[in-house]
């Protein structure tokens, strides 16, 4: 069985076991997301010995290159030293603003590091200190604004918490620009339906403002769906933008206490009650996990293909 040596503990993984089940069951706490390997959210490195292949599958060559791997797609097969991310692999950062979308949502505006370059869309993560980081979507354009991030404040949470109370100026350190989840130019003769709950919002407008800006003529379908009626933002800038492209249309969906202009009931529902077929549709999925994963089924049931299916599922 080989012994995988993390933060000087050793622990022994089961052949058939993945290494972030192996460290989970044996009461290691991982950040974890999609636990297939899209996402990047379980990302640690290597410190000696060898992964195999598949565990790096996705990462950049610069990443694989300094030895990051994904734990939640590594099936160790020899004998490992592993370490949380080099906090000196990231870029330093500061805040610029930070306002209040609604009670529990905040739009904080960070300075973009030198050469750093992402998609709308994309998420970094974002570092309490050099241990604990989250994972946050970037809503803003590069090149236009700084980037732009939608807290919401979990309760309990240590870092969207922490972050809502800080200030402007506060330096802090992320993560280089991660995931797949965004607008891709070629793309531009398919429709595209997204959906998104409460701050999942944010890389869904990051990719609808480069769609837009790319021209993007086929219909764009967005659905934002939250609990009630005070938790939805930014509805002035979407139905701003509804009128001035005839292409998009806009959805605010709400569980309960639908007020004008509003859909009611559960947004997935909503969507494919609009769009019975999502036969060459570009789809992108937004919030909380359940919701990404019933909606994913239910969107290759509608017949989207699972290759134009893009999903950044967080808690
Ligand atoms: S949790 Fe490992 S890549 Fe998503």
């Amino acid at each position: 069985m080989p012994e995988i040596l993390y933060n000087n503990v050793s622990y022994q993984i089961p052949a058939g076991v993945s290494l972030l089940e192996g460290l989970e069951q044996q009461g290691v706490a991982i950040a974890s997301s999609c636990r297939s390997g899209p996402c990047q959210t379980c990302k640690k490195k290597l410190l000696q010995g060898n992964v195999p292949t598949d565990a790096q599958r996705g990462l950049k060559p610069t990443e694989q290159a300094q030895g990051y791997f994904l734990p939640c797609v590594c099936y160790p097969t020899e004998n490992i030293v592993i370490a949380d991310i080099d906090f000196a692999d990231t870029f330093p950062s500061q805040i610029l603003s930070i306002k209040a979308l609604n009670a529990e949502v905040a739009e904080i505006k960070l300075k973009c590091p030198e050469n750093f370059q992402y998609q709308p869309g994309q998420y970094i993560q974002l570092f309490k200190n050099n241990t604990l980081c989250r994972n946050y979507s970037l809503a803003s354009q590069p090149e236009l604004e700084p980037l732009t991030l939608h807290v919401k404040k979990v309760i309990g949470g240590e870092v969207s918490a922490w972050l809502h109370e800080l200030a402007e100026g506060y330096e802090l350190r992320i993560s280089s620009p991660l995931g797949n989840c965004f607008y891709q130019p070629s793309t531009q003769k398919q429709p595209i339906l997204m959906l998104g709950t409460g701050s999942g919002l944010a890389p869904l407008y990051g990719i609808l403002k480069s769609a837009l800006k790319a021209n993007h003529q086929e219909d764009i379908w967005l659905f934002h769906g939250v609990n009630d009626p005070s938790q939805l933002y930014f509805q002035d800038q979407l139905q701003a933008l509804a009128e001035q492209y005839p292409q998009l249309h806009y959805i605010p969906c709400v569980a309960e206490g639908a007020l004008a202009g509003c859909e009611q009931g559960m947004i997935v529902d909503i969507a494919l009650k609009k769009l019975p077929s999502l036969k060459n549709f570009m789809v992108y999925l937004s919030g909380a996990p359940e919701m990404v994963k019933q909606a994913s089924l239910k969107s290759f049931l509608a017949g989207a293909s699972m290759r134009d299916i893009y999903k950044d599922p967080f808690g």
